[in-house]
């Protein structure tokens, strides 16, 4: 029987309108977004895939940051991805966004120099979770990274309090990995390399974790 499950961005359908403002006020976006994009040292040219890419702020973030990018965004939900495709910077013709599951990726094997991925993993089951990082893995590049910001174990006992908020809203089955501070050792399990934790952020729902990690060069 397959373990999936499919969590929109805020839970509910009916919520996706209100994910923008909801997400801006309450977990430090932009500080967050950025430190993913400064800790990528990108090049002109380079091709980038935000996975759960959700409303495309991260995307247009990347744009805004270097032009010159090939952006793919992928998400599962058709809704969402409206809001993406309607709030795509000026010039932002580098910007691609495509209705796809994470666990089976549209594109060939080593298309990408960076895959990123922000508040997404915390909506996968445990069986997911792998599955998607061994799909990350086959479209990146050899010696191509891995960017992830995503909930992780608290900080402290006032941040345990803030995650009990995201634990109610998307569900403890798929929440469960990340707040037990799992997500290193499931990105090292599916054969990633050279992992490191760059930050940690403090936040209404609790402690947002920054990593990145990089696909060996053969
Ligand atoms: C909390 S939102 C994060 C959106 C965006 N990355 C951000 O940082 O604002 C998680 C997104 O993952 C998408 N999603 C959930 N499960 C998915 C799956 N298996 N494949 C693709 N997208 C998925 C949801 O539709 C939602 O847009």
């Amino acid at each position: 029987m397959s373990q999936s499950r499919y969590v929109p961005a805020l839970r509910f359908d009916w919520l996706t309108p209100v994910y923008d403002p909801v997400v801006r006020l309450t977990t430090r976006e932009t500080t967050f977004k950025n430190a993913l994009i400064n800790q990528a040292e990108m090049q002109a040219g380079d091709s980038v895939l935000d996975i759960g890419c959700g409303s495309g702020t991260l995307a247009n973030l990347l744009h805004e940051a270097l032009p010159e990018l090939d952006i793919h965004g992928i998400d599962g939900d058709s809704k969402v991805l409206g809001i993406a495709r309607a709030k795509i910077s000026p010039n932002g013709e580098g910007i691609h966004f495509v209705q796809a599951m994470s666990f089976l990726l549209p594109y060939l094997d080593e298309s990408f120099d960076h895959v990123f991925s922000s508040l997404f993993f915390h909506h996968l089951t445990s069986e997911d979770k792998s599955n998607t990082l061994n799909e990350i893995l086959r479209v990146l590049k050899p010696g191509g990274v891995f960017h992830v910001a995503d909930w992780g174990d608290p900080d402290n006992f006032l941040m345990r309090l803030g995650s009990y908020m995201v634990m109610a809203l998307d569900g403890t089955e798929t929440t469960r990995d990340n707040f037990e501070g799992r997500l290193p050792e499931l990105v090292l399990s599916a054969g990633f390399e050279d992992l490191k934790e760059t930050a940690a952020l403090n936040t209404v729902f609790g402690t947002i974790r920054i990593l990145k990690s990089t696909k060996a060069r053969g």
